[in-house]
């Protein structure tokens, strides 16, 4: 579920300037209980402390292969840590430390526990943009992903050099979201392909102007989330939302802004999918004509006439083939499940999630949600929840209700 409690996060710091962003992942981690132990090269200490990460993370944090402190000698269990981890992410991943563990070499305690790790193996490699284009590093890059590694990108942007160019550390978020995708991923939903829409679409009205709906995006972005942990490949087309997760692994963003972009993205890729969820609010209306340029007070006043939107899910539902499924949601003024089943009929959707506008928990603009799942077979409400924990029960209910 949505959560790391129980699951080993190994981490092993080595020296380079990002060093210092690593309390933020281990904070992430942490928040979702994930138990995390820190391991660091000598060089690491001199970008960030081990104080630090020993008071975030709740562990001692381990330097040396032979621990002198005090007035005891004790050797540092390298296979002991490799075997406790479920994840070993190397972050900052030096082009000395790469090298390193392509060849084998352990004159550290992170590289002597890296060659014991069983588990899967994170790498957020980061350095000067030469050092990355560099041949050596290229390969050595390339060699750990073909053996199976997990090895992210290093994006462009000002480098501690002054320069600027590719080469920085992913981010501790993207890191953080790379490691739930690895430690949660399903059997299930492992390469399912996903459809998702989210968020508001915008109808111009002008050439400044556009009439739209006070939907935040905040379930779609939680549906995002949790389908990326789960390990789907999502499409996820969303509409111009202010909260908005980046940088998933497995997610391919398209942007668009009306419902007619949305229902083109969408047509585009469904035959692809196995579940389409529908989560956008998509306006239902557009103005019959867009006004050329900017509508001036002196132009007289503003008369707009409205035409139908199409609708996404009923086009796309009445299209769907027997190996697809689909969710959509219906948000009401009332709590109304026939209306919802109606719906659910008439769209030919397999599920509708109802919930109720104006409800202080629930409906747009809120930090939670209150939900029931309305389908043929009857009806499921879950309790009042985040929006997260809403998106991963109903994700859960699909698994145990859609035989795909
Ligand atoms: O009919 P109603 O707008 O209440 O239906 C809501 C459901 O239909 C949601 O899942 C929404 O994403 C979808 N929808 C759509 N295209 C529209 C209107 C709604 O896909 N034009």
């Amino acid at each position: 579920m949505n959560s790391l409690a129980g699951k080993h996060v190994l981490i092993g710091i080595t020296g380079g300037i990002a060093a210092y962003k690593l309390p933020f992942l281990v904070r992430l981690l942490r928040a979702q209980e994930a138990e995390v132990r820190i391991l660091m090269t000598p060089a690491a200490e001199d970008f960030v402390t081990p104080l630090t990460l020993a008071a975030l993370s709740g562990q001692p944090v381990h330097h040396h292969l032979v621990d002198r402190r005090a007035d005891q000698t004790a050797w540092n269990n390298h296979v002991a840590h490799a075997e406790w981890a479920d994840l070993l992410i190397i972050a900052p991943a030096t082009a000395n430390t790469l090298a390193k563990a392509v060849q084998g070499l352990c004159d550290n305690l992170v590289m002597a526990t890296y060659l014991s790790a069983k588990c899967p193996v994170l790498w957020a490699p980061a350095m000067d943009l030469d050092m990355y284009r560099h041949p050596a590093v290229r390969e050595n890059l390339k060699t750990l992903s073909d053996w199976g590694q997990y090895v992210l990108d290093s994006p462009a942007g000002p480098l501690a050099s002054g320069l600027s160019g590719a080469g920085r550390m992913a981010e501790p978020e993207t890191i953080f979201h790379h490691a739930r995708r690895i430690l949660l991923a399903s059997d299930y939903w492992k390469g399912k392909k996903v459809l998702l829409t989210s968020g508001p679409t915008q109808e111009a009205l002008d050439a400044v102007r556009y009439i739209t709906n006070g939907s935040s995006g905040r379930m779609g972005d939680a549906f995002a989330k949790a389908l990326s942990a789960l390990g789907a490949e999502l499409t996820w087309v969303h509409g111009p939302s202010t909260v908005q997760t980046s940088d998933l692994p497995g997610v391919q963003y398209v942007p668009v802004q009306s419902a007619d972009e949305m229902l083109e993205a969408c047509a585009a890729v469904a035959d692809l999918q196995d579940i389409m969820v529908f989560s956008a609010a998509v306006g239902d209306y557009k103005p019959a004509k867009l006004h050329s340029g900017k509508w001036k007070k002196a132009d007289g006043p503003l008369e707009l006439e409205w035409v139908e939107n199409p609708d996404i899910l009923k086009t796309l539902g009445q299209a769907k083939k027997p190996h697809q499924r689909v969710l959509g949601f219906a948000l009401e003024s009332e709590w109304n499940e026939a209306e919802a089943l109606r719906k659910c009929e008439s769209k030919n959707a397999d599920a509708i999630v109802l919930n109720q506008a104006g409800d202080p928990q629930g409906g747009m603009h809120t930090e939670t949600n209150r939900v029931a799942l309305i389908s043929r077979t009857g009806s499921t409400a879950l309790p009042v929840q985040s929006k997260e924990d809403v998106a991963w029960n109903i994700l859960n209910w699909m698994e145990t209700t859609w035989n795909l």
